[in-house]
């Protein structure tokens, strides 16, 4: 703290308990800015850290599993949790065609209004329509999951305390004995990596539960790994062109070192 907040702590009558105070209500604000709705989502238990392709500073998306990942969110996740924030056409940054993004649109269906006999219609959706809640509203939501609500998945990686890590620790966490003395209400699963282990969502991936056009074996491991490099993507559509350009920025900034020290030596050079 002193060393980040030097003058700070030069100051009369601010003592270091009173910095670290601050300091403590500081991050507290941001995290609960950035976990919105999940302040509290901590679990104790240590959550097993995963390698990604997508982390570190040359991180990209491995777009086969991207769209694997997609699979599982339409077969899967999808029967409870909406991704209101992405339409069709967005999937078409996976690395599909447009032909590809038509026919995946169209196999799903969008509400359009009231047909003659006044009865609710529905149409096949468009690249234009947004990826919706299968319920009609959060309250109906709620009703059908024991009172919790599932959360949209459009940003969930990147609010979600703990990340990918803990997304697919969460997903592959079920199954396991509570400790003694756990009380698992019904309608909750016990899952260490939950909030106090206890989650409302029901297991949702099983071995052979999806399959891949591609022919990569769906057991479960596999579907946590590629759903939450999907997850990710969504969240962080710009990941790779950042990276990029953090790149270039670098290189950018080597030659100019390069060519200013250069220019420092020419000018000096009849200096003595
Ligand atoms: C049968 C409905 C259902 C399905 C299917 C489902 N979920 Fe959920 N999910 C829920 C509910 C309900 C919650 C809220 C749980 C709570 O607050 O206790 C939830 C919460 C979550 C959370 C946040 C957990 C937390 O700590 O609050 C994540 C992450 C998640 N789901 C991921 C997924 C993924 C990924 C899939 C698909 C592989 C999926 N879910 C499929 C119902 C479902």
């Amino acid at each position: 703290m002193r060393r980040l907040f030097p003058s700070l702590a030069a100051m009369p009558g601010l003592s270091p308990r009173a910095l670290r105070a601050a300091a403590a209500g500081l991050m507290l604000s941001g995290a609960a800015m950035g976990h919105a709705g999940f302040a509290h989502a901590q679990s104790a238990t240590p959550v097993p850290p995963h390698s990604w392709s997508f982390t570190g500073p040359l991180g990209t998306f491995d777009m086969a599993a991207v769209q694997r990942g997609y699979v599982v969110y339409d077969h899967v996740c999808s029967a409870c949790h909406g991704m209101t924030a992405l339409t069709y056409g967005d999937l078409g940054g996976m690395g599909l065609t447009e032909e590809q993004v038509r026919r995946i649109a169209h196999a799903h269906q969008v509400p359009a209004g009231v047909d003659a006999a006044g009865r609710p219609a529905k149409r096949p959706a468009t690249a234009d329509d947004h990826l919706r809640s299968p319920y009609a509203s959060p309250a109906i939501a709620a009703a059908a999951n024991n009172g919790a609500r599932p959360p949209d998945q459009s940003r969930l990686e990147m609010v979600y305390p703990g990340g990918a890590d803990r997304m697919r620790a969460l997903l592959l966490g079920y199954g396991q004995a509570p400790p003694p003395g756990t009380q698992v209400p019904a309608g909750s699963f016990y899952n260490p990596y939950a909030v106090n282990g206890l989650i409302a969502m029901p297991p949702p991936l099983h071995d052979g539960g999806v399959t891949y056009a591609d022919g990569t074996a769906p057991t479960a491991a596999q579907q946590a790994d590629d759903v939450v490099t999907f997850l990710t993507w969504a969240a962080h559509p710009h990941l790779e062109e950042r990276h990029r350009t953090g790149v270039r920025v670098i290189v950018f900034l080597l030659v100019l070192l390069v060519l200013t020290f250069c220019l420092k030596r020419r000018i000096w050079s009849d200096v003595h």
